[in-house]
């Protein structure tokens, strides 16, 4: 471990099965001085990855766990060594663990303690072995669950510790057996474990554990009573503690005449207090949350100064600088013999055979799938009395007629489907011709506001009518909001959609304001039955590729459209995702939900968080210039920013693409100059275009505004001056010219603009190059 570097506040991961290398990989830990993280090999692969990610950890003992360069793979089998490190002191203030346990927020939290506190721990356990010497102590816990920790510290007291396998552990009857075989004095286990063992005749016959610690849960009624029966041969312990308090902050010997479940008196390294919610004591008798003082409290959560300073608060009790209390979120109330009745939980914290349980967590986990429209999770009693962690669902409308989700192209478009019917069944009470409902802005959640909505909705209807089309087909036509808008501008307008519940409201909205020249179709986005070759002027799809579920199916949808568009016709593909925007996306998603304060390497991690969960298409400019280069029929693309003065995810991170069907006529001559070179700011590019300035003016590489906040927090500052197109399009108002805006395809920070003083189409001509389409000979 020295060698290896480990030495005060690294941490070291630990990720092996049950066994006595477990206990050794622990020993070695402490003893180098590292911090000890035990991770479980049978943990989803996420959840492992979301540790290592957040401890930073260089080192991890395991053989599970797949090589990952940068990491040091240890095998922790023994090799003789004639020199031996010299072993480091260890500092009272130094980390000693970090346990995991469960978060209401959808993602685990760590929790660091710190060897003052744990030798604390070691005090209680040298009490409670307290004239028993050299017994046979069982290793009955998960590794990574704190008591874990406190039967490691039997072995360091100077007892046999037997690790019990895991097979041993789960089947009742087999460690009952083993507790006899291998004389076992001394076991802890969690009430509804102890149970179990009960009646697999663990306190049967003459060779019966001397001590028995029961905790991570409270103890039933019936149970005390069996415990206070037997407490002649076997003296039982009842230990309460969360895991900030590491491990056990208040114990009762069951031998002393208690006849209701108590989790006794605090250890003398804690203080107790039970308050009320104005953090005022409560009398004996009166029920209030505990909260924990003294040596025992944890250092804090790793990497979350939020929820540390809300649940770790200033003593107000006591005289010392720095003292803190924690808030367990426990209820108790004093008895009159000083000893603590435990109430439950003041939130909805469930404690299930000693795991420590935030159903929020799983709640979370369960509405990410599609077909999930709610989630609620309890304990409920099973047949046989035995409590069960119990998940209720309700589907979306669509998940209950379909069969289990299957894999692939077609479960994804499923899924999808399952999610807009739900949403457009919640919209039917919408305004008929600008129903947002169920439109929520995924940086925040929120609904977006109405009047980003209508900028959203102007600029896109400003950019389909910037030409005239008398045919339109748009697929995914949703509620309406654009069709509305074109009906009339149009002779003929046709719109699919494969959410019933969406066509079926558009068509109760066409029988209310009749338009002849609307058809509708209940059908999916690759289905182009009935669309005649070259028979659309425009064809929209907006808002809608992102949720396809791969580029194949992308570019099966796109081909059609390209069949479909007529002769001078455009394809206009609006509010497209941004790959190359994904960085700054998550990164500013990760923002909107960070507590204040939070470091900069943690906003990163929820960053990736959310990149993983993600499950949209997202698209980089490119694949619309390959696609060009690859159609026949594809003569122009342009590659747009959103319009808006709204600053949103869509103005920020998505992309209009408008794509030429057909002969575009000749581009004129271009003067090409960049940004930050020739022309620097907006001052400079007016007076360029004021005095009989070129026909056509194209500027490279010009930086995005909207991006300058996301830039800085990834680190990533843009040297020259920044503007928001909507200023550059503003000065086109100004001047005899026409702009156009495209991306600049190397860098998506930057956008180049074309000033031409001729058609549109001819600026999309003279933006080509830029952005690669295919060029036709002649
Ligand atoms: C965000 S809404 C956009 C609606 C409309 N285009 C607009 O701009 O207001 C996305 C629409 O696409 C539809 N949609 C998504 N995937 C689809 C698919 N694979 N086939 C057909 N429609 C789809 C949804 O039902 C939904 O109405």
């Amino acid at each position: 471990m020295c060698r290896c570097g480990v030495v005060a506040e690294v941490p070291v991961a630990v990720c092996l099965p049950r066994s006595a290398d477990s206990i050794v990989a622990l020993l070695a830990v402490m003893r180098a001085g590292g911090v000890y993280v035990p991770l479980a090999p049978e943990w989803p692969a996420d959840r492992t990855a979301y540790v290592l990610d957040e401890i930073a950890a260089r080192i991890v003992i395991t053989r599970d766990l797949p090589a990952d360069p940068g990491r040091v793979h240890l095998d922790p089998r023994p090799t003789p060594s004639d020199d031996p490190e010299p072993v480091p002191r260890l500092h009272p203030d130094q980390a000693a663990y970090i346990i995991y346990t469960s978060g209401s927020t959808g993602t685990p939290k760590g929790i660091t303690v710190q060897h003052r506190s744990f030798s604390q721990l070691f005090r209680h356990v040298r009490q409670m072995a307290d004239g028993i010497s050299r017994s046979n102590v069982a290793h009955t816990t998960e590794m990574t669950f704190d008591p874990s920790l406190e039967q490691f510290l039997w072995l360091v007291a100077g007892h046999t510790l037997h690790v019990v396998p895991e097979d041993v552990r789960r089947d009742p009857e087999a460690l009952v057996g083993l507790v006899r075989r291998a004389a076992i004095d001394a076991l802890n286990v969690t009430p509804s474990h102890l149970g179990m063992l009960i009646e697999a005749g663990l306190l049967e016959g003459d060779r019966v554990p001397g001590t028995v610690l029961v905790g991570g849960e409270a103890v039933s009624a019936a149970l005390w009573r069996t415990l206070r029966e037997r407490a002649t041969d076997t003296r039982f312990f009842n230990l309460y503690g969360p895991t900030e308090g590491t491990v056990d902050a208040t114990c009762h010997d069951l031998s002393a005449p208690v006849d209701v479940p108590v989790i006794g008196a605090p250890l003398p390294h804690v203080r107790v207090r039970v308050l009320d919610a104005h953090l005022q004591p409560v009398p004996v008798g009166v029920a209030g949350e505990i909260y924990l003082g003294g040596l025992g409290l944890a250092r804090g959560y790793v990497n979350r100064p939020g929820l540390t300073a809300q649940r770790f608060i200033a003593d107000p009790y006591s005289s010392t600088p720095g003292s803190r209390l924690y808030r367990t979120g426990d209820r108790a109330r004093w008895r009159p013999d000083g000893t603590l009745e435990y109430l439950g939980r003041t939130d909805d914290q469930i404690k299930l055979r000693g795991f420590r349980i935030e159903p929020g967590e799983i709640e979370a986990t369960l509405t990410q799938h599609p077909t999930v429209k709610e989630a609620a999770v309890t304990v409920a009693a099973d047949n046989n009395g035995a409590a069960r962690l119990i998940a209720l669902v309700a589907l979306a409308p669509r998940a209950m007629h379909s069969s289990s989700p299957g894999s692939g192209q077609n479960a994804q478009v499923e899924d999808w489907n399952a999610v807009f019917e739900t949403t457009h069944i919640d919209a039917a009470d919408g305004e008929l011709t600008f129903n947002i409902k169920g439109w929520n802005d995924s940086l925040t959640g929120a609904p977006i506001p109405a009047e980003h909505m209508r900028e959203w909705v102007d600029t896109t209807v400003g950019r389909l009518l910037d030409r005239p089309a008398k045919r339109v087909l748009e697929i995914g036509c949703g509620t309406g909001l654009l069709m509305w808008r074109l009906l009339p501008y149009v002779t003929e307008y046709t719109g699919t959609d494969f959410s019933r519940p969406a066509v079926e409201w558009l068509r109760d909205g066409l029988r209310r304001r009749p338009a002849h020249q609307a058809r509708l179709h209940h059908r999916e986005a690759t289905d182009f039955t009935g669309v005649d070759a070259a028979s659309a002027d425009l064809v929209v799809i907006n808002s809608v590729v992102q949720y396809f579920p791969d580029r194949d199916y992308l570019d099966a949808v796109l081909d059609r459209a390209v069949d479909a568009a007529a002769d001078q016709g455009r394809i206009f593909v609006g509010d497209v995702r941004n790959l190359a925007l994904a960085p700054q996306f998550y990164a500013r998603q990760a923002l909107a939900h960070a507590d204040p304060g939070v470091s900069a390497q943690n906003v990163a991690r929820t960053a990736r968080a959310f990149e993983h969960r993600d499950s949209e298409l997202l698209i980089s400019p490119e694949y619309f210039t390959a696609l060009a280069a690859r159609s026949p029929r594809v003569t122009g693309v342009e590659i747009l920013p959103r319009r808006g003065q709204h600053r949103n995810e869509m103005s920020l991170y998505r992309y209009d693409v408008v794509l030429h069907v057909g002969d575009l006529p000749a581009a004129p001559e271009v003067e090409v100059v960049t940004w930050g070179e020739q022309v620097y700011d907006l001052g400079a590019l007016s007076a360029r275009l004021d005095h009989g300035g070129p026909d056509a003016l194209l500027v490279r590489g010009v930086a995005n505004d909207r991006l300058t906040r996301d830039n800085e927090l990834l680190e990533a500052p843009v040297r020259t001056v920044a503007v928001d197109p909507e200023d550059l399009w503003a000065l086109a108002d100004s001047t005899p010219y026409r702009v156009c805006v495209s991306w600049a395809a190397a860098d998506p920070m930057r956008w180049t603009f074309c000033w031409s003083g001729r058609t549109p189409t001819t600026t999309a001509r003279c933006l080509s190059p830029t952005v690669h389409p295919r060029h036709r000979p002649g």
